[in-house]
């Protein structure tokens, strides 16, 4: 089986062919993005295999089709980028929905604590011997509220890490999963609680129409002075000119952003001898207290293998025509697990 690798870095080529070898599958690695101008690349190719910022539209999903391809895989969780109701019926999607909950949750966590303890700008003084402490007060995590908006598997896990902390979870999911509240450290909310309450915010929802900008003008309102955002799951989440007001005005008190909604053409590039042409973006990073990673979050060895791994697996499945738990399907409009038939969004 031949498959067209999309927007393929250093560290995918190694992972991928340690596991394709076995099962006969031959990957054509590309650096290009899969997106309208490059769809003819899969002409001859069984599949493509996409990660988080190709875009496979319905333009792009019709040529698939018409080129004969049959699978997409896509080598992450969020499926944004997709138009699985275009897919279905004609190429199929598969997706990993889990690789390394631990690596998210601990980059969250390692930003959380960049932040607050401003060990970003401590690294840089230090390296000029400059060894003064002004500027650098921090504050304790411990007894402090971080609300948790989706408690999947990577909000669990994070969910964890802060009652290490000593802190108070406040969550908020569409599907609660109730056996993780205490009511006391761990309790469920709603939207409105959470944004009042909170004196840290992790969201850990995927991107949909109804979370889509989640973090907004007015949801930025509700919340404490001096409130910490944190946001690995998808860039969309977060209104960024909305965040953007909030932070100088001094109501948001500081913001980690492993993701960001315009990061496309941006993020997982060197772009270091160009002028940045997103004002909001460069506006952001210009501000001492926001911290940017260019979706750095999953990128562990564990999850790279684990990635790797369930791809091929993902790929075998299709072409042995089994079922997997991996295969992504749309029904009146609602995307879920062909097997389990749960609604994803
Ligand atoms: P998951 O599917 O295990 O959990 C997502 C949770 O969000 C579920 O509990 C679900 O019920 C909840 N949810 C769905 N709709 C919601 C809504 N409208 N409001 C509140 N909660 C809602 O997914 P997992 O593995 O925990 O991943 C979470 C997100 O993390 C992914 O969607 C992806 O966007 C992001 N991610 C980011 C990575 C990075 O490198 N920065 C790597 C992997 C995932």
């Amino acid at each position: 089986m031949k498959i067209a690798f999309f927007d393929t870095k250093p560290y995918d080529k190694s992972a991928f062919e340690k596991f394709s070898g076995a099962e006969n599958i031959k990957f054509k690695f590309f650096e290009t993005k899969l997106n309208e101008d490059t769809v003819d690349l899969a002409a001859g190719y069984d599949g493509v295999c996409v990660f988080v910022n190709d875009n496979v539209n319905k333009n792009v999903i019709d040529r698939l089709s018409e080129l004969g391809v049959g699978v997409i895989a896509l080598r992450c969780a969020g499926f944004n980028n997709v138009d699985i109701k275009a897919a279905s019926g004609r190429i199929k999607v598969y997706r990993v929905p889990a690789y390394s909950p631990y690596a998210v949750a601990e980059h969250t966590m390692a930003l959380l604590l960049t932040s607050i303890r401003r060990i970003h700008k401590a690294y840089i003084r230090s390296k000029d011997f400059n060894f003064s402490l002004s500027g650098f007060t921090g504050f304790d995590l411990h007894g402090k509220t971080v609300g948790v908006i989706g408690t999947g598997r990577i909000g669990k896990v994070f969910i964890d890490i802060c009652r290490g902390f000593g802190m108070k979870v406040l969550a908020y999911d569409k599907y609660p999963d109730t056996s993780i509240d205490n009511g006391d450290t761990v309790r469920y909310t709603d939207r409105e609680e959470l944004f009042r309450e909170s004196d840290i915010i992790s969201l850990h929802c995927p991107l949909t129409d109804d979370t889509a900008h989640i973090i907004n003008e007015k949801s930025l309102d509700m919340c404490k002075k001096g409130v910490v955002l944190l946001n690995t799951s998808r860039g969309g989440l977060v209104d960024a000119e909305a965040l953007l007001s909030a932070i100088k005005s001094r109501k948001v008190g500081a913001a980690c952003l492993d993701v960001y909604e315009e990061e496309g053409d941006i993020f997982f590039e060197d772009n270091s001898g160009h002028i940045m042409e997103d004002d909001v973006l460069a506006r952001l990073i210009s501000m001492p207290n926001v911290i940017v990673t260019s979706h750095q979050a999953f990128l562990t060895e564990e999850a790279l293998s684990n990635i790797a791994e369930t791809t091929v697996k993902n790929l075998v499945s299709y072409r042995d025509g089994e079922k997997s738990p991996n295969e992504l399907c749309c029904t009146s409009g609602v995307t879920h697990g062909c097997l389990d038939g749960k609604a994803l969004s």
